[in-house]
C-alpha cells in the first residue's frame, strides 16, 4: 500500500523502519495518549516485533507514516467483527519532531476513505483521552463528528479518565 500525500507518504511497513520508528516513538507525550500496549521506554526490539505483527497481518491494516524519507509515525485501524464488520476503529500518532504541521490532518483524512472503500465500511471511529486537545482537532478537521463522552473509561498513566468518542459516517459526506 502506498498513498503519496502532500506533506507526507502513508505506505506499508518495511524491516528497515524499525531504527527510526523506535527513535520517534519514544516519547513519553506519545505514550500519554496511546493504550498501555505501546511501550514506554520504546526500545528497537519493540519496533521490530510491531513491524512483524504489521507486516504480517492480513488484510493490512497498520501502515507507516513517511516524511524526509524516514518513518515518523503510524496509522492503523482494528476492523470489527460480527454485526460490527461494517466498522473500524482508527489510531495513530506522530513524531513530537513534526506536530502542527497538518500531517495528520492528511493522513486520517487519506487513509479513513481509504478504510472505507477496502473494506466497505459505513463507519470509522477514534476514542482519543479527555486531555487529548490535539487529536480532538485533528478528528473534527478530518470530518469526524463527537458523539460522546465516555466517562471514567481509561485508566492511564495511574489516572481514571474519560475520553471522547468520535466518528466519521458515510453518509455525512
Ligand atoms: C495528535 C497528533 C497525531 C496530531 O498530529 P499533527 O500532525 O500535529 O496534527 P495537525 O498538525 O494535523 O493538527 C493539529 C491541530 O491540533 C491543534 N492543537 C495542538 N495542540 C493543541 C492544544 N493543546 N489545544 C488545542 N488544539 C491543539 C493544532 O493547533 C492543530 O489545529 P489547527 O490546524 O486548527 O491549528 C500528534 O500530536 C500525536 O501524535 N500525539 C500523540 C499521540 C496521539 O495523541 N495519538 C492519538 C490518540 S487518539
Amino acid at each position: 500500500m502506498r498513498i503519496a500525500l502532500d506533506k507526507c507518504i502513508v505506505r506499508s511497513w518495511q524491516h528497515t523502519d524499525a531504527e527510526s520508528m523506535a527513535k520517534h516513538a519514544n516519547n513519553r507525550k506519545i505514550w500519554l495518549n496511546l493504550r498501555d500496549a505501546f511501550p514506554s521506554p520504546y526500545n528497537l526490539e519493540d519496533a521490530e516485533k510491531f513491524i512483524a505483527i504489521a507486516l504480517a497481518k492480513i488484510p493490512e491494516t497498520f501502515f507507516c507514516i513517511e516524511v524526509d524519507a524516514q518513518a515518523v509515525g503510524s496509522v492503523g485501524y482494528s476492523l470489527g467483527s460480527d454485526v460490527e464488520r461494517i466498522s473500524a476503529e482508527i489510531g495513530y500518532w506522530l513524531s513530537e519532531d513534526y506536530w502542527g504541521r497538518g500531517i495528520m490532518t492528511e493522513t486520517l483524512k487519506a487513509v479513513t476513505r481509504y478504510a472505507i472503500t477496502t473494506h466497505d465500511l459505513t463507519r470509522v471511529y477514534a476514542t482519543p483521552y479527555e486531555w487529548n486537545k490535539a487529536s480532538c482537532r485533528v478528528l473534527e478537521k478530518a470530518g469526524y463528528h463527537l458523539e460522546g463522552r465516555l466517562r471514567k473509561s481509561v485508566l492511564k498513566n495511574g489516572v481514571i479518565a474519560d475520553k471522547f468518542l468520535y466518528a466519521f459516517i458515510i453518509d455525512d459526506e
